[in-house]
């Protein structure tokens, strides 16, 4: 299916001066990691952050606010309550538990909803013209909830979703076929975690779709390396969790890629977690979020491009979608 599932591309804000403010939510090894490379690769004028530890708060604030003769001439400002987010462009969701060594990220739902019901709607008061890009996990049943919670349209609402996945993906294929991941086109999409999807049909090398390309004797050995790449993809955070107690560097940098997209509108093709109705035999009436590849740019969501899908990919796709779905009808939202 090919639809727009944005209201239309509006441009940056018509302001010539406009300072670009994006607020980050939840100040621990995620945020400080997502604000660390938003900083270094100069996405905004003005960073806040926000966190419910004052004390740490604090002293993240200070030492950012320290690298000050390094880096571009940006505002860093940090406060325990919402105002301190007002008018911003860009606000970033980190806040919460984040899994134990074993635990998966649904193990996380119920924690994380309640405290996104004390985050989400005073965020959205505050900037009520923002994006609103989740990265607390579960990632795709919170993106759902704080679209619910926000009021915002869908269009507005996304989650970082399976844009890390792809980024694992890549860099593993990229490995096995010694090239730069750069050069890798390859999409993981559903959920971000245990049932998300790898499209093989949509690999491409240096723009040469690779299934297609290989010798037929060749296509079950990579199609069985593939499958492995896969099942490490999906065991990747888990292994990191379990060496150094979480993750941060990866998606640090995959938000901070989403954040450039949306905010420089850079109409660039991401997977993440978005409105999936309708997409792929996905029901018109069943509101589930989760990762498509989707066109970005200052509005948001600009449109979801059609992506070839075998019945494989669909079936395990919808899989998931329904998995996603049963979670949600739980909540009572
Ligand atoms: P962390 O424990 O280092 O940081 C969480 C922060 O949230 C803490 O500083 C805590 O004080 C703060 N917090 C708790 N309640 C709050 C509230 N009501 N208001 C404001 N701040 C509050 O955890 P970490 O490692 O930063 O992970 C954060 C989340 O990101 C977890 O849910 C984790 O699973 C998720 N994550 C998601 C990824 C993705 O690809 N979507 C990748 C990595 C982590
Ligand atoms: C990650 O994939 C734990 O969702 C987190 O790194």
């Amino acid at each position: 299916a090919s639809s727009s599932a944005a209201a239309g591309d509006a441009d940056a804000p018509s302001q010539p001066n406009h300072r670009i403010k994006i607020s980050i939510v939840g100040a621990g090894n995620v945020g400080m990691a997502i604000a660390q490379t938003i900083l270094t690769q100069d996405l905004a004028d003005e960073i806040a952050l926000v966190d419910a530890k004052p004390e740490k708060l604090r002293g993240e604030m200070l030492d950012l606010q320290h690298a000050a003769a390094f880096l571009p001439r940006v505002r860093i400002v940090s406060g325990t309550y919402y105002a301190v987010t007002a008018g911003s462009d860009l606000a970033i969701v980190t806040a919460g538990a984040r899994q134990l060594p074993g635990e998966t990220r649904l193990d996380l739902l119920h924690r994380n909803v309640a405290l996104f019901r004390t985050v989400v709607p005073p965020l959205a008061q505050h900037s009520p013209d923002a994006l609103l890009l989740v990265v607390s996990n579960p990632v795709d049943v919170l993106t759902y909830v704080a679209w619910k919670l926000s009021g915002f349209p869908p269009n507005r609402v996304l989650g970082s979703g399976t844009n890390l996945d792809s980024s694992r993906f890549r860099s593993l294929l990229a490995d096995h076929l010694e090239v730069n991941a750069q050069d890798v086109q390859a999409y993981m999409v559903g959920e971000h975690g245990d049932s998300s999807v790898a499209l093989w049909s949509s690999i491409s090398i240096g723009g040469v779709p690779m299934l297609s390309s290989l010798r037929e004797s060749d296509v079950e050995f990579e199609q069985a390396v593939l499958e492995r790449i896969r099942k490490a993809v999906v065991g990747s955070a888990y292994e990191v969790i379990r060496l150094k107690g979480y993750t941060s560097w990866a998606i640090g940098y995959s938000v901070a890629s989403l954040a450039r997209s949306l905010l420089r509108n850079q109409h660039r093709i991401h997977p993440i977690s978005l409105l999936a109705s309708g997409f792929h035999g996905i029901p018109d009436d069943r509101e589930v979020f989760l990762s498509l590849p989707a066109v970005l740019g200052r509005s948001g969501v600009i449109r979801i491009p059609s992506v070839q899908l075998t019945e494989e990919e669909g079936k395990r796709l919808r899989k998931s979608a329904q998995t996603l779905w049963e979670i949600q009808q739980q909540l009572g939202l």
